[in-house]
């Protein structure tokens, strides 16, 4: 297998983008990653994108090609291909560019994210989503991806002792982050009152641990590393990809509070980067609710079951704690277009692996890791990437 680099990262900014069009987006992020990249353009070999419901979102599908034609680059005829993993399809897409280029298949990859949520309404969108759920067991009988994550949390609460205003602070702690990120969608800070008397969603959690519909795209230009210095003096090194899958229900797992696939694909993704937990300066993990967080630090290693609440407690996941978590504010404040998610993730340990993360910078950064997660954990990518 060939080391593979990202070499230019482009983010859309996050929200409600009445004005911009699924194009639009995905050309905006597109060439900001290209531009960053140093690459000219006739260099990409091949384009991936990760897009979850394009169809019911906007009524168009083939994404893949409509991608490459919104980028400009129909003329060059580029194999362009859409991959879809739920919320999950941004990782999976950008795992499947790093593995086109360690297999020596390509040398340059373009990799997209987008998702455009708001052009449907809150009811559709919810719909739409919770077609990643089981739709025979969970979808069919009312189930939606707040309900599903509420069982989880009130499950965690009653094994664990996880209090509400432990998952209250996960919310707090990222709304906090993102009010120092531009391209967030909500750069506000909120205080815990807000979060625990906002109005309810499925209990325990409430309009505030959970993140929003949100409009956005992202990209990432990855290039073999022997010709990623052709390019750029900046390179971030790919040092692991990891991917599992579960049960699509949650009813079929063994411990509805730990998501096996994390587990999982973190073993694999810690064994091929050849570091342990007490290496990784900072994560991106997948806050698509706040109990999620807590699941995630906890699955992926960094601390024992039920003590994720703990550590919450205790600061370390602050971004000046010992293990900075979503410094870009997470799917919570940063916004959650579904099939950005997992490219934007990793666009965001590149800017802080590389030093330009500005207010929300972490000191020293050299290694980072990112968690993306489709529906309640039925698959699940861990990407761990070094600066060099
Ligand atoms: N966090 C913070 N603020 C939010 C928010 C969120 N998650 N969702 C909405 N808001 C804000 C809106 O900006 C709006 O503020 P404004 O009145 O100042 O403009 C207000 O709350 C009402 O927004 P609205 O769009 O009417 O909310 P809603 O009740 O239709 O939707 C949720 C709220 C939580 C149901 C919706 O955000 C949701 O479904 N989130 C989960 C998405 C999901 O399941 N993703 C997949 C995960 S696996």
């Amino acid at each position: 297998m060939r080391d593979v680099a990202v070499i230019g990262v482009g983010l859309t900014k996050f929200g409600e983008l009445w004005d911009k069009s699924f194009r639009e987006l995905i050309s905006e992020a597109g060439s900001k990653a290209i531009f960053d990249s140093g690459i000219g353009g006739l260099e990409i070999d091949a384009m991936y994108v990760g897009s979850m419901s394009s169809g019911r979102f906007i009524g168009q599908e083939h994404i893949g090609a409509l991608v490459a034609d919104a980028s400009g680059f129909s003329h060059l005829n580029i194999p362009s291909t859409r991959v879809e993993g739920a919320c999950a399809s941004g990782g999976l897409a950008v795992r499947e560019g790093y593995l086109s280029i360690a297999s020596g298949l390509n040398d340059v990859v373009v990799v997209g994210g987008i998702e455009k949520m708001n052009d449907v309404s809150g009811t559709a969108a919810t719909e739409t989503l919770a077609m990643a759920a089981d739709q025979e067991w969970e979808a069919f009988f009312g189930a939606t991806f707040p309900s599903i994550y509420a069982m989880i949390a009130t499950r965690h609460m009653h094994e664990y002792g996880t209090t509400r205003e432990q998952l209250a602070q996960v919310a707090v702690k990222n709304h906090s982050n993102g009010a120092l990120n531009p391209f967030a969608q909500y750069q506000r800070e909120i205080k815990m009152e807000f979060v625990l008397n906002a109005p309810p969603v499925a209990y325990p959690l409430g309009l505030f641990d959970c993140s929003p519909v949100t409009d956005g795209a992202a990209a990432v230009v990855l290039c073999s590393l022997d010709k990623a210095k052709n390019f750029t003096d900046k390179p971030v090194k790919i040092i692991a990809s990891g991917q599992a899958s579960d049960s699509l229900a949650l009813h079929g797992r063994r411990d509805i509070c730990t998501l096996d696939s994390t587990v999982q694909a973190a073993k694999k993704a810690f064994k091929q980067a050849n570091v342990t937990q007490k290496d990784i300066d900072l994560a991106e993990v997948h806050d698509c609710f706040t109990i999620a967080e807590i699941c995630a630090i906890e699955d992926l290693g960094f601390m024992k079951k039920g003590e994720g609440g703990k550590a919450i407690d205790e600061n370390i996941t602050n971004l000046n704690g010992s293990l900075p978590v979503n410094t870009s504010g997470g799917l919570k404040s940063k916004g959650h277009p579904v099939g950005a998610t997992g490219v934007a993730q990793i666009v965001e340990i590149v800017t802080q692996l590389r030093g330009e993360a500005d207010k929300r910078q972490v000191k020293d950064a050299k290694i980072g890791l990112a968690h993306n997660v489709g529906g309640s954990g039925a698959t699940c990518i861990v990407h761990i990437l070094e600066g060099i």
